[in-house]
């Protein structure tokens, strides 16, 4: 998304492999994307797919790109410990202007900032799924992020086309603080037998307009994440019932029935 909005991108992840995979990716969704956006002209839409490929180069050392960087958008596995590492390495080789953003869906962003010593030049930048369809980022600010900071993020996340919106650094931002524990409710109803999730789903996407219904959009998330998610306000929280682990999520995480992505989760896929 920041390729085709004319941004110079690096993309790192942790081996070749998992990079060519992510490049296959980045081209399909492209595809998709500009079958709608040139559906006329499609020399135009070659050409678009073309630069904004030229926009992407890859690695697996970040801290050997960082130094030519303006901005970083962390989007690794969600541990904390394995998050603060990166930035804290990151923060050593960036230069000195550089704003540090995490993707995180529910971690603190105080506490990633604070493995670095730039703490004002550090925010959350928290996208949603399917990144290219979605039009929301959230802009996280922690007590310690300077307006222009905040300034800069909000631009950026403008110049990507998104609309941002802002939120203080607490548990799930907006959007998961409302949909996560929406979405373990419905597990809870599923639970109790009060109705079937096939039912559960058609009711909230004809019901209340959703475009899909909880049980495929948490095996579109990924159960893992999910599970992650909970888990993590479970523990920051042990009385809320809304946070209340769920058995049969645990369940079907330790079966590696991850959702979408491994082929089954409360759905199976083909
Ligand atoms: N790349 C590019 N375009 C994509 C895409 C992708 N990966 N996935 C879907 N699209 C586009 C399609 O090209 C299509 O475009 P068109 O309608 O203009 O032709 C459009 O999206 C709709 O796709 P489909 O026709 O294949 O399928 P649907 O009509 O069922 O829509 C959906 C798919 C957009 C995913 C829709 O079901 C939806 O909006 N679902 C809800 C998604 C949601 O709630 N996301 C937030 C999850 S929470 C999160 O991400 C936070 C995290 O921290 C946990």
């Amino acid at each position: 998304v920041a390729a085709a909005s004319g941004h110079t991108v690096v993309l790192v992840d942790q081996s070749d492999e998992i990079l060519k995979k992510s490049a296959k990716g980045i081209e399909e969704s492209l595809k998709r994307v500009t079958k709608k956006k040139f559906a006329d002209k499609p020399e135009a839409g070659a050409e678009f797919i073309e630069k904004t490929l030229k926009n992407i180069t890859t690695s697996t050392d970040a801290a050997a790109v960082v130094h030519s960087t303006d901005l970083v958008i962390e989007a690794i596995v969600e541990n904390m410990e394995v998050k603060k590492e990166l930035f804290k390495t990151l923060d050593k080789f960036a230069p000195e202007h550089t704003i540090f953003a995490s993707n995180t869906s529910s971690l603190q962003i105080t506490n990633m900032a604070n493995s670095t010593t730039r703490q004002d030049r550090f925010g959350g930048l928290h996208f949603f799924n399917p990144v290219p369809m979605m039009k929301l980022v959230e802009v996280i600010r922690t007590p310690m992020t300077s307006q222009k900071t905040f300034e800069s993020l909000m631009d950026f996340s403008k110049a990507v086309g998104k609309s941002p919106v802002s939120c203080k650094d607490t548990p799930g931002f907006i959007v998961n603080r409302l949909l996560v524990p929406y979405m373990m409710e419905a597990v809870r109803l599923f639970e109790r037998g009060d109705a079937s999730k096939e039912d559960i789903d058609v009711a909230m996407k004809l019901g209340a307009g959703y475009p899909m219904g909880p049980f495929e959009l948490l095996d579109y998330v990924g159960l893992d994440t999910s599970k992650y998610i909970i888990d993590g306000w479970h523990s920051l929280e042990p009385n809320n019932p809304l946070f209340a682990p769920s058995p049969l999520l645990n369940k079907l995480v330790a079966e590696k029935k991850l959702g979408k992505k491994t082929g089954e989760g409360f759905y199976k896929y083909k």
